[in-house]
């Protein structure tokens, strides 16, 4: 599990960051979120609002976002929550950055599963391509980050890049994906072999009647 630990409170951030507040799109989707939760329960919304908060940082920075405190401290005031509540939910989340991150956040996944499937070689790929654990490369593109499962492990080993997943990967297939990233192509995400979500490889191998319709089985049992 990544090291996790809030960027330095320094008088530097506090004036790069003091200021925050919602471009127009973003208080809009905010004000459509909090009609969600019943009055009185705002901070039921403290995740979707970390979340926009820190998806307007990617986007004011050219990177993928992060959480200043500064920023987290706006949207506890947004949903009226001690700042200390809001920071906790932050810290908690792998999804929610708490230093600066590259335009590409990798995140590969550490867990049994996909261990034991080869995510030691999806991270040679990463260190081929000059990444480091916990590290932004020097072009600022990519950081990488091990975290803990990511919940495809039937995939394994996969990773998640900014917002996709890329699965069924190999040292090769990784590589691959990370060039196409650095040269502003963008890889196709999901299964990255002949597999539909996580079906079999090649298709179906039982029950193969209900891919074409919903064929009831039962009398033959
Ligand atoms: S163990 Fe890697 S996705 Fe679950």
């Amino acid at each position: 599990m990544a090291e996790r630990a809030f960027a330095p409170d320094t008088p530097q951030l506090r004036a790069e960051w003091s200021n925050f507040t919602w471009d127009a799109p973003r208080a809009k989707a905010a004000a459509d979120i909090l009609t969600r939760y019943p009055a009185g329960r705002q901070m039921s919304a403290s995740i979707p609002f970390l979340d926009l908060a820190q998806r307007q940082v990617g986007e004011m920075t050219g990177t993928h976002g992060w959480l200043p405190i500064p920023v987290i401290e706006f949207v506890a005031r947004e949903l009226g929550m001690p700042p200390v509540k809001a920071m906790e939910v932050a810290s908690f989340y792998t999804m929610f950055n708490l230093v600066p991150v590259g335009r590409f956040h990798v995140q590969v996944c550490g867990t049994t599963p996909c261990m034991l499937r080869g995510s030691d070689d999806v991270l040679a790929a990463c260190f081929k391509r000059g990444l480091k654990k916990g590290k932004t490369t020097a072009d600022g593109l990519f950081t990488l980050t091990e975290v803990e499962c990511l919940g495809a492990c039937a995939n394994a080993p996969m990773v998640q890049i900014n917002d996709d997943n890329y699965e069924d990967l190999t040292e090769e297939r990784m590589a691959a994906i990370l060039d196409a990233l650095a040269e502003g192509r963008t890889p196709r995400p999901g299964p990255q072999v002949d597999r539909t979500t996580s079906c079999p490889t090649g298709g179906p191998t039982t029950l193969k009647k209900m891919a074409e319709r919903n064929y009831d089985y039962r009398g033959q049992w």
